[in-house]
């Protein structure tokens, strides 16, 4: 079943990075405290936990059995899996929620590159709040400039992703990661030395529990899923990238603490500024982008502290684009037989179109709505909350009912050469409590439980 010509990661520490480098990214520092702002605070954290832990890091697992099992794309390894059934769709529906989030995620990623010019060139000092927020829309409502620097974004993944495996996604998780982590605790000890940084702490760690609503238990599960890259086959295609002696269990439970992590903090600098300077921490998905260079320019050094933030931003937001396109990519490349750089252009030429359409969604195309959705909130809502946690409800019915347990059992501990205690744990989550549990998330959302009680 393996191809031994097919690329793999060089190092153990290449894996993880890789790995972190596309779970850690805007979800953490730019969608998750907009969405812990909206739902509550720590009563979100909390269920979102719940969530990571129980739901995300066996789906993760799960996506890892599946990628070094098959040694394929998404698309193809789904077709291993489960060969001569319709399950396969699980791959597909992974390549294109791939390009769904590529379309609305460049477009962000695209706006912490406009941040890092101004901080540049010095057009973020001096304003007012207000001035913030009216400069933040009038730059996201344009027509070129948006764009413009959506495609730039584009273009460097584009750039990292024809460079390859090892050289281009391996190499730049490496240099990136670490910087991103270093950049990221400097924040948070600035943020907690803030005059009232105690408000935002308790706003984020302590929790009231009577926030927790459907729609806060169904935002948290998305949270989860989208922070950790997983319900679409993103870590199938990484994984498919491990070496033979790679130890599954302890990879998927370092890249999830870690990703957690980064959100904790990316939290833990946001808030106590948010609060510190009487910012509503509910103001949604300009959270990052009006506020903080707000609060940035209260600071000494307040210049500085943007740019450093918006690189840290679009650092971590270019390892998980990379690791976006490399799902498309591959599934081009190995199920249509294209060259990596013509599967590597047919993608960004897909990206570049529905990105176009995202970033007018906050201009000429404001009033173009879906559910009352616009083109870049559906896409958000679409993949994040539904689109995902189905997947991930999928494949654990598929590797939880039809894989055969020996030959799980087999390839997470290396044929019997690792330990791996919590294999019992983690089946009875994979076949059961996962899937369930999802199900019933959605079923909430619809109102069957309030339906129901009459
Ligand atoms: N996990 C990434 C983030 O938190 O920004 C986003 C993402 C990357 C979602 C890859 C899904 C995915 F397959």
């Amino acid at each position: 079943m393996t191809n031994p010509n097919r690329a793999t990661f060089g190092s153990k520490l290449g894996v993880i990075l890789a790995s972190v480098g596309s779970a850690v990214g805007l979800g953490n520092i730019w969608r998750f405290p907009y969405e812990t702002g909206q739902n509550g605070g720590a009563a979100f954290l909390l269920v979102y936990f719940i969530c990571v832990l129980v739901l995300g890091l066996p789906v993760m697992l799960t996506e890892f059995f599946i990628g070094r099992h098959s040694r394929k794309n998404t698309a193809g390894a789904f077709d291993t899996i489960a060969p001569g059934s319709k399950w396969n769709l699980i791959g597909y529906n992974g390549v294109l929620v791939a390009f769904l989030i590529l379309g609305f995620y460049s477009v962000v990623a695209g706006w912490t590159l406009e941040y890092i010019y101004q901080s540049v060139t010095g057009s973020l000092a001096g304003k007012t709040a207000e001035q913030f927020a009216e400069g933040f829309n009038l730059f996201n409502s344009g027509v070129f400039r948006p764009i413009l620097w959506t495609f730039v974004f584009i273009g460097l993944t584009h750039f990292i992703i024809v460079s390859g495996v090892k050289s281009g996604i391996e190499r730049s998780s490496k240099i990136m990661m670490p910087l991103l982590f270093l950049i990221l605790v400097g924040l948070c000890i600035r943020s907690v030395t803030l005059p009232g940084a105690s408000k935002g702490l308790l706003f984020l760690f302590r929790p009231d529990f009577s926030k927790i609503t459907s729609s806060v238990v169904l935002s948290s599960m998305g949270q989860a899923f989208f922070s950790l890259s997983v319900g679409m086959g993103c870590l199938v295609t990484y994984a498919s990238y491990f070496g033979k002696n790679t130890n599954l269990p302890k990879t998927a439970l370092t890249v999830t603490l870690l990703d957690t992590l980064v959100a904790i903090l990316a939290g833990v600098i946001i808030f106590p500024a948010v609060f510190s300077f009487g910012i509503r921490p509910s103001a949604g998905p300009e959270l990052v982008f009006i506020t903080l260079p707000n609060v940035f320019q209260h600071l000494p050094w307040g210049a500085l502290l943007s740019f450093v933030f918006f690189v840290l931003l679009a650092i971590a937001a270019l390892t998980s684009t990379i690791s976006l396109h490399e799902v498309a990519t591959a599934y081009v490349l190995e199920e249509h037989h294209f060259t990596r750089k013509r599967a590597a252009i047919l993608v960004s030429l897909g990206v570049m179109a529905l990105g176009t359409i995202s970033s007018l969604s906050f201009g000429v195309l404001k009033n173009f709505t879906l559910f009352g959705l616009t083109f870049f909130n559906l896409l958000d809502y679409v993949t994040a909350k539904l689109m995902l946690p189905f997947g991930g409800m999928l494949t654990c019915i598929l590797v939880g009912w039809r894989v055969d347990r020996k030959i799980l059992k087999a390839e997470l501990t290396n044929h019997g050469t690792l330990p791996f205690y919590f294999f019992n744990v983690y089946a009875f989550l994979l076949k059961y409590l996962a899937p369930v549990a999802i199900g019933l998330i959605f079923l909430n959302e619809l109102g069957l439980f309030r339906w129901l009680a009459g």
